[in-house]
């Protein structure tokens, strides 16, 4: 039985609970245990007539300990379920410690006591929905007939720039970790046709920003035949897909965590799209400095959602800016035909996409301009060698997207044990 079970249950039913101790306070007659297990919080009740040696254990039992407890399902109208439980039977599966986290610690505190601060309500509401997210995202990519298949996460291939790479020894040969899955699922295409890589993904990030992980999950898909008009319509439907789902099975944990569900939905296919040239134009009119040819600062991405509540696409962007691999515009060789996808409230880039350069000259131009060794990518430009086909896809940044939906101060609440630039402990 879970504390959730409870709700459907009457009064005067007997109820056997296991979980862990979330409050506790006891006077002389009366010791009040607030149990806490994966599905919600109950108060249980113990007064005197329990016997001494039930009532010595819960008036002295510490937050955290493990215990079974037995009880009576009795009406409370300040419960939150409505219930609370008469205590009649209370047996500890491990006496808990004095617990090291209490009230108002630091940051850094915490992130050091992740192992046990990943219990707390707010965590805990965050990875739930985090379950859904990575759920709903398959479902409607099953549905919509992608494959998920899976792409190495040791290569030798940068995919995006070198700036951000994680080098490592590899048998006295040198090795990367993957920043994409994108190189390999363009070769898996021309057997499945949609695919989707969704795998951790490592950026050697030099800036620590509330929005950077070094080590982040990242949803891929990449199909054939498929345009960059098509793409972003497949970005649409996909994040849609996801806030309606989240927002019909959380909206209690959303609005405990800040979030009001009907913001989540509120977005719906279409996105308003505007190219990056109109997005200059937009940022210089609302007051910033910012130059065609430079990237969106934090600063820029808030300014230019504003009033924006869903989603909006930034499209066809400079060539010389993006990665080696997007298709150049054949009506404008210096626009590169991808899009961002940036998230309203500030919450930044989302994802990143485009359709893929298939004429291997324009590749090896730009690998060149990368200082890349061509070697390494030989087997990536014979895909343009057999049977190549028009193909697009992109990649979601998983945490950035849960950490707009639930509203999260800073990324590294979106990840169980995040990995940070100062930071890979616990
Ligand atoms: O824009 P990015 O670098 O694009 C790619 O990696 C492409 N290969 C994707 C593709 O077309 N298959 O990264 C994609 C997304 C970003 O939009 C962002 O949401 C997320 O990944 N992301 C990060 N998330 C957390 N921490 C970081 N350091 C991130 N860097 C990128
Ligand atoms: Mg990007």
């Amino acid at each position: 039985m879970k504390i959730a079970d409870i709700e459907k249950m009457k009064e005067g039913q007997k109820v056997e609970l296991k979980g862990w101790i979330y409050r506790q306070r006891a006077s002389k007659n009366v010791a009040f245990i607030v149990l806490r297990d994966s599905t919600g919080i109950i108060q249980i009740v113990y007064g005197k007539e329990v016997g001494n040696k039930i009532f010595e254990k819960a008036s002295t039992i510490l937050i955290e300990s493990s215990i079974k407890i037995k009880g009576i399902i009795k009406k409370d109208a300040r419960a939150p379920s409505g219930f609370e439980i008469e205590g009649t039977d209370f047996e500890i599966i491990n006496k808990a410690e004095r617990f090291p986290i209490t009230k108002d610690q630091s940051t850094e505190f915490l992130l050091n006591m992740r192992h046990l601060w990943i219990r707390s309500q707010k965590l805990t509401n965050v990875f739930k929905i985090k379950d859904t997210l990575f759920y709903a995202a398959r479902d409607y990519l099953r549905k919509d007939g992608w494959y998920e298949t899976q792409s190495p996460m040791i290569t030798a291939c940068a995919g995006e720039g070198g700036s951000t790479l994680f080098k490592m020894d590899y048998f006295g040969h040198k090795a990367y970790l993957a920043q994409t899955g994108q190189l390999y699922s363009e070769a898996l295409i021309f057997a499945l046709e949609k695919v989707y890589c969704f795998a951790p993904s490592f950026r050697a990030e030099k800036s620590k920003t509330r929005k950077h992980l070094t080590e982040y999950w990242h949803l891929e898909p990449e199909g054939a035949w498929i345009t960059h008009e098509q793409n972003m319509k497949i970005q649409e439907g996909l994040i849609s897909y996801i806030c309606q789902t989240v927002a019909k099975k959380y909206p209690k944990e959303l609005l405990a965590l800040g979030r009001d569900p009907k913001d989540l939905l509120l977005v719906k296919p279409p996105f308003k799209r505007i190219t990056y040239e109109e997005a200059i134009k937009q940022l210089q009119k609302r007051g910033s400095k910012i130059k065609y040819g430079e990237d969106f600062g934090v600063a820029e991405e808030k300014l230019l959602m504003k009033g924006e509540k869903a989603p909006m696409f930034v499209e066809r962007w400079p060539a010389e800016m993006k990665a080696f691999y997007m298709k150049r515009d054949p009506k404008d060789k210096k626009i590169v035909l991808c899009d961002d996808l940036f998230a309203p409230e500030g919450y930044g880039e989302i994802i990143g996409a485009s359709e893929r350069e298939t004429d291997n000259s324009i590749l090896i131009k730009m690998l060149k301009k990368e200082g890349a060794n061509l070697d390494d990518y030989k087997w990536y430009l014979e895909l343009r060698k057999f049977g190549s086909v028009p193909h697009s896809g992109f990649g979601v940044g998983m945490e950035r997207v849960l950490s707009w939906i639930c509203k999260l101060d800073h990324i590294r609440d979106a990840i169980p044990f995040p990995r940070l630039t100062n930071r890979f402990y616990p």
